[in-house]
């Protein structure tokens, strides 16, 4: 299995590298290949400038948008990794997704409508927060990240999103805390079989 881990934090001393960290060390545990993209660390430009729309246009992409597209096609699992910052994601993250899974290569408009090019992949996104979940699920908000970050943009592309977790109240949150969230997060994978054919 192809692990593609997408990391969007500036801070080495926040909970989302702890959480990054820890996808890597489970999926060696597992005899998965782990590859990490950290976004801050390659220093990617989110902006679309009106250059690189006009190359997508013409199909004219760059080697490093080739480079990530073709690290994403040969995942079949993919966590994103990311702090909710003003209900959404870093402008890191939403540049990535602007640029990566551009038209024709996750997406394109097929006789029936807009066709997911991305199939056969596993996405989980880890979303750590400042504020409660009961405050955004009072406003409906959990679910409109669920459809917005999760439906409108992975599964577009054809994607799964198995799982998309959220982490309250990070900030504030002591050791202990922090270690069961990361405990968490690993349970999401399913369990090693234990049934090891001879
Ligand atoms: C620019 C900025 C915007 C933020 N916006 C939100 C927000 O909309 N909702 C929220 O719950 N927390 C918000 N926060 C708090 C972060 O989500 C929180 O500090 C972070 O997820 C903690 O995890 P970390 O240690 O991985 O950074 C924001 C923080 C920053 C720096």
């Amino acid at each position: 299995m192809k692990h593609l881990i997408i990391y969007a934090h500036p801070s080495k001393r926040s909970f989302s590298f702890q959480l990054k960290n820890a996808l890597k060390v489970e999926s060696e545990r597992r005899g998965w290949s782990a590859t990490i993209r950290d976004l801050y660390e390659m220093k990617f430009d989110p902006v679309l400038w009106p250059s690189d729309l006009e190359k997508m246009k013409t199909g004219n992409t760059e080697d490093y948008i080739l480079k990530e597209q073709e690290l994403v096609k040969e995942a079949d699992i993919i966590s994103v990794v990311y702090p909710l910052w003003w209900a959404g994601f870093p402008a890191i993250l939403k540049g990535y997704i602007d640029k990566i899974l551009s038209y024709g290569f996750a997406y394109k408009a097929g006789k029936n409508g807009i066709e997911g090019l991305l199939t056969n992949k596993k996405v989980y996104l880890y979303t750590s927060m400042g504020n409660k979940v009961e405050e955004y699920e009072e406003k409906g908000l959990i679910e409109a990240f669920r459809k917005i970050q999760g439906g409108e943009i992975f599964e577009f592309c054809g994607m799964n999103v198995e799982h998309q977790q959220f982490f309250p109240q990070i900030p504030s949150a002591s050791t202990e805390e922090i270690e069961k969230h990361l405990q968490v997060a690993l349970s999401v994978f399913e369990p090693i079989s234990e049934n090891v054919s001879s």
